[in-house]
């Protein structure tokens, strides 16, 4: 513990959390900040790695589940009539277990689709009653355990016309509104979203998805909300962001923020991952700030879970959370914008040393003790000289050394360290050739 207190004046909460052994369990659970700010934190799992930490992390700190790959067509239907839920019911089960809502994604898509689907040649009667009976198939098997189901995904292309799809070409455009009123009649309490990529800023895509929900309230079709992935590059949150978020809110849907990264060109540096936290928190800031975004999903919370690497060549470290689990620095700007306190509620007593006078062949140093958010009864530093310094005399504490080893304890009258107090002693040593300054630990 370098120059950081065993501390006993801390607060009941961060002794007790502390006591959890992991760099997260200090803090207060992303959820319960979300919670009382009326927020969802949601993060995209994978089934069969809810267990062990991957599981008491998404199980702690997050208070909704959208499976990345298991609600799929190709998951759940790999060929025609043999279904496989399995993955799927696991994800909703553990949601359930741990007071989680579940986003369902995603019923209607280009991609990830079934072979027998996708290279089947079909007519519009036929590809309309596969779309019908999937939807209510899905929505039906999951009616009343989903908050939301990102129905439509992806159905425009860059410039806002319509993406060249299966269902498009098929059905025409058409298939949208068709797929929400399926749904809407298989789970009325579902909320029903559209959900697109670079649809974050307002932009020719954003525009022509606005227009789409527009025209979709005006003809009266089940739609609740917007979605926007926000698989966003480092330095490149859109500025008109939160002016976007509150245009469709001004529609009448909500908006979510449905699989939040923040992808950057590998290796990982600490500036860049500063810079992504800052990228972190203003996505966040601008959920938060208005009413009608209803939360925020980190598409995978560690970076050994995420989709980037595998797609976007030379790039990574996108989530909150590092591959061994560790949280970034996004995290904690995920927790700051939600309330949280901007740094962790460590030990807040420090040691620093000083020379406070050097003459040919001695010296004459200090050590300072001081506390801030906790206190101390007793105290105890140490640290090694690296360059042949021998202490010959202290003050005001009980100096020990040994070889290069020093060990300094508080005297009878000064081991209580108040919080927002000091306590200092001196000591007199010799050196010669130099005199570096040591690393002192506390504690
Ligand atoms: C990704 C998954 O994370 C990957 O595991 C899979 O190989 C490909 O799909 N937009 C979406 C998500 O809507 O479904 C995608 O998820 C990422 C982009």
């Amino acid at each position: 513990m370098r120059l950081t207190a065993v501390f006993t004046g801390a607060t009941a909460a961060a002794a007790l959390l502390a006591a959890g052994a992991t760099a997260h369990a200090a803090d207060i659970p992303l959820r319960d900040l979300a919670a009382a700010k009326g927020k969802v934190i949601g993060t995209a799992v994978t089934g069969s790695k809810l267990t062990g930490t991957y599981g008491d992390i998404a199980g702690a700190q997050f208070n909704s589940l959208t499976p990345g790959n298991a609600m799929k067509w190709e998951t759940v239907e790999p060929s025609r009539g043999t279904f496989n839920w399995a993955e799927a019911d696991q994800i909703v089960a553990f949601a359930q277990a741990h007071n989680q809502q579940v986003r369902g994604h995603t019923l209607v898509w280009h991609s990830q689709n079934p072979g027998w689907l996708a290279n089947g040649s079909w007519t519009p009667t036929e590809l309309s009653g596969l779309l019908q009976n999937h939807i209510t198939t899905e929505v039906t098997r999951y009616k009343g355990k989903l908050a939301a189901w990102d129905v439509v995904n992806e159905a425009f292309n860059e410039d806002g016309t319509y993406r060249s799809t299966l269902w498009y070409n098929g059905l025409g455009s058409d298939y949208i509104a068709q797929a929400l009123t399926w749904a809407h009649a298989a789970d009325p309490s579902a909320k029903l979203y559209i959900n697109d990529y670079n649809v974050e800023g307002v932009n020719a895509k954003s525009t022509a998805l606005y227009n789409l929900v527009k025209s979709l309230k005006a003809r009266g079709v089940p739609i609740d909300g917007v979605g926007l992935q926000a698989h966003l590059i480092l330095g490149q949150v859109p500025s008109t962001f939160q002016q976007n978020i509150q245009r469709f809110a001004d529609l009448g849907v909500d908006v979510a923020i449905t699989e939040l990264d923040i992808r950057m060109q590998l290796p990982s540096t600490d500036a860049k991952l500063t810079q992504q936290a800052a990228d972190y928190k203003t996505v966040m800031d601008a959920c938060v700030a208005v009413t009608r975004c209803v939360g925020v999903t980190v598409w995978g919370f560690t970076d050994s879970d995420s989709w980037i690497p595998d797609v976007f060549d030379g790039y990574g470290a996108a989530t909150p959370y590092d591959e061994n689990y560790a949280p970034k620095p996004a995290y904690r700007a995920i927790a700051t914008s939600l309330g949280g306190t901007s740094t962790p509620p460590t030990g807040a007593c420090t040691a620093t040393y000083s020379v406070v006078s050097q003459w040919n062949s001695g010296f004459t140093g200090q050590v300072r003790i001081a506390c801030s958010g906790a206190s101390l009864s007793s105290w105890k530093v140490g640290w090694t000289y690296g360059a042949g310094q021998q202490i010959s005399q202290a003050w005001n504490a009980t100096c020990t050394q040994s070889g290069a080893t020093v060990s300094c304890s508080n005297a009878s009258y000064n081991g209580t360290v108040a919080d927002g107090g000091s306590v200092t002693f001196g000591f007199n040593a010799s050196w010669s050739g130099s005199n570096p300054v040591p690393t002192v630990t506390l504690g």
